[in-house]
């Protein structure tokens, strides 16, 4: 069954990666990212990004600051017009920072964190699952969310990163709540340390100039590659109520060993 889904921060690693595997397996993919925004407190998605996945048959992009909600609802409506339906959404879209302890972190950069972290997330299901719940059960209606190991425990020097996922998180399961009775599904997956720009940033919030110092905790001791991620998100989208409302570890062990 082809489905239309849409990739909210998915114009490069586990996104763009989940966008590849989804349009290999002839699903229509719409890449939801800020490609044309610059803001120095995390370096999003570019030109080069987008122009990568444009050139793959089955992805379209489109972009959008998800942080703003009335942006991110008019964007939604023009995919839904455009296609006729979407069946499932995944929130990517996501900023890391730190380096400082929590009583050394001022307001703003909590504000920011909570803005690219869990308002992307929260105004992407606001915009779309109005529409999923007209839906029907076999379309299999999914919304999925990237939280993190830190959505789930403390990791040090990364204090508003790890306020900001517990809080996207928590809109995992107050929607999965919500949900419950209809036809819609909702799940989080929770990385730990994967081979993106995201890794990379943390390392240097961390003054480190190499991720591996990041990963000893993980088995293998590497790196988890995005097209790793890509598959787990991939299974959340067709699994159905039998991940109503978990969150999955994606980890390699990080999160618990
Ligand atoms: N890489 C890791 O080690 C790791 C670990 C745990 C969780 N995560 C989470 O996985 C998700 C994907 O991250 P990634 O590792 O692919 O990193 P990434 O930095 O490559 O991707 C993040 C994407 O989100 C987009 N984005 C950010 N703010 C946006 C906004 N306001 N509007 C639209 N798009 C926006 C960026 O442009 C970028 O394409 C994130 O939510 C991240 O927090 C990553």
């Amino acid at each position: 069954m082809t489905r239309v889904v849409l990739l909210g921060g998915g114009g490069r690693g586990m996104g763009a990666a989940t966008a590849r595997l989804l349009a290999e397996r002839g699903d229509r993919v719409v890449v939801l990212d800020a490609f044309d925004t610059v803001d120095d407190f995390y370096p999003l998605a570019d030109e080069a990004d987008r122009v990568a996945l444009q050139s793959i048959s089955g992805i379209e992009t489109m972009s959008v600051d998800l942080r703003d909600g009335a942006a991110t609802i008019a964007a939604v409506r023009s995919v839904i017009q455009r296609h006729g339906h979407v069946d499932a959404a995944v929130a990517f879209a996501g900023a890391v920072t730190g380096g400082r302890p929590l009583w050394e972190t001022d307001e703003e950069t909590l504000e920011k964190s909570i803005a690219f972290n869990t308002l992307t997330t929260w105004h992407l299901a606001r915009a779309v699952v109005p529409h999923l719940l007209s839906r029907p059960a076999e379309a299999l209606p999914t919304f999925v969310a990237l939280t993190s190991v830190a959505g789930e425990k403390g990791l040090y020097g990364l204090a508003p990163y790890v306020v900001a996922k517990h809080a996207t998180a928590g809109i995992v399961r107050a929607l999965a709540s919500d949900l419950v009775g209809t036809s819609v599904t909702a799940c989080g997956v929770a990385p730990g340390s994967t081979d993106t720009t995201m890794l990379r940033q943390t390392a240097a919030a961390y003054g480190l100039t190499d991720v591996h110092d990041l990963v000893q905790h993980q088995h293998g001791k590497r790196p988890l590659r995005p097209e790793e991620l890509a598959h787990v998100v991939v299974f959340a989208l067709g699994a159905g109520p039998v991940l109503h409302g978990a969150i999955l570890p994606a980890d390699a062990g990080l999160g618990r060993v």
